[in-house]
């Protein structure tokens, strides 16, 4: 199956338990035909920035849905992730006195905040308190910016307490990258789990990993995408997004609202893999997020026994910020219960717990 859960390894076939593909989008043949129609239509490249000839009816098709998506006014599409926080941070510091950015932020965060003319601080990963000690000590509009589902170890960031700590003038930005499509009751990202309204935000994302397709996006009030249209040259100086991506994009949109059932799966997922490590004596906290990590001394016998039980975890380990080693694999809505056990197998076996 092309982009499904299996791969070939050495010419083995090992069910991978890597990547983003959460919700096997990436593979699915309504997206694919999708692509491949727009591809005859519209060739293989917008050839344009968006603000000339670039931006084209599949993007303005995919920014409405993707504002609808996420319950806001506008969103504007751009050709990467990593392009749209430097976008997001490009406007709005005009808008803010200072910058709060969490410790473990992504590192296109981390490069979009060195183009700031502004104080950047760093508060304590995930400590709203810390944010709000940091926001209190200066005067004026802070910003702050952070993942909403961390890239190495899936923790959520506590966005309700942030939106707090950021004051009523103050503005919240998130990268909902590994969010959009993975938490909250319909995939609506880390406002819908933590049941609060996207007030006083902007949200970046991206559509290469549970949408299965390519490129980011910029999304909140009307106000902010015209100010990313008319100022950021990330956006404004970028080749449009390929208006085939724009069109599997949006495919994949559609089948994660028609198919809320798709969704459940993959947390139906989660809570299998939560299961079956603790069965063998792995801890894996509890999340509902797709991406697990945890601290492994013998993080190096991880990829032999993942391949003696069948299964492909990442040969490496992260040097996370905060942490020693860690292996981290993720889940996605069609792995089989099997494939968890296999990789439970695998993990008790490399990890010695049991
Ligand atoms: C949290 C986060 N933000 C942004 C990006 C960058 O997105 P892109 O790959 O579309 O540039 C990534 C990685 O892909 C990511 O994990």
């Amino acid at each position: 199956m092309p982009a499904g859960p299996t791969t070939l390894v050495d010419g083995s076939e090992l069910v991978a338990f890597t990547g983003t593909n959460y919700l096997g989008l990436a593979g699915d043949s309504r997206v694919v035909d999708a692509a491949r129609d727009a591809l005859a239509a519209f060739g293989t490249s917008a050839s344009a920035s968006p603000v000339t000839t670039g931006r084209l009816a599949p993007h303005v098709a995919l920014e409405r849905d993707t504002a609808a998506f996420l319950g806001v006014e506008a969103c504007l599409s751009l050709p990467a992730g990593f392009l749209a926080n430097l976008a997001a941070v490009e406007v709005l510091d005009d808008r803010v006195d200072h910058w709060l950015c969490d410790a473990n932020a992504h590192p296109s965060i981390a490069v979009a905040l060195r183009q700031s003319r502004k104080p950047v601080e760093h508060f304590r990963h995930r400590d709203a308190d810390d944010a709000r000690r940091l926001a209190r000590a200066r005067d004026g509009r802070a910003g702050l910016i952070t993942d909403g589902v961390f890239a190495v170890d899936g923790a959520i960031a506590p966005v309700a307490d942030l939106l707090d700590a950021v004051g009523d003038d103050g503005i919240l930005v998130v990268d909902e990258a590994h969010a959009i499509g993975t938490i909250g009751p319909e995939g609506r990202g880390v406002f819908e789990h933590a049941g609060i309204d996207p007030v006083r935000t902007c949200r970046t994302g991206v559509y290469s990993k549970a949408l299965g397709a390519h490129g980011g996006y910029v999304a909140g009030d009307r106000a902010l995408c015209d100010a990313v249209r008319d100022h950021s040259h990330a956006y404004r100086a970028s080749t449009a997004l390929a208006p085939a991506l724009a069109v599997a994009a949006r495919t994949a949109l559609a089948i994660v609202v028609d198919e809320p059932d798709r969704v459940e799966r993959l947390r139906t997922n989660v809570m299998r893999v939560h299961a079956a490590c603790s069965r063998v004596g792995i801890g894996t906290g509890g999340s509902p997020v797709p991406i697990f990590a945890i601290d492994a001394p013998r993080a190096e016998a991880v990829d032999a026994c993942g391949r003696a039980h069948g299964v492909f975890l990442a040969p490496f380990v992260y040097p996370a910020a905060d942490r020693g080693e860690l292996v981290r694999w993720t889940v996605r809505a069609d792995h089989r219960p099997e494939h968890i056990a296999w990789l439970a197998a695998a993990l008790r076996d490399a990890l010695g717990r049991v």
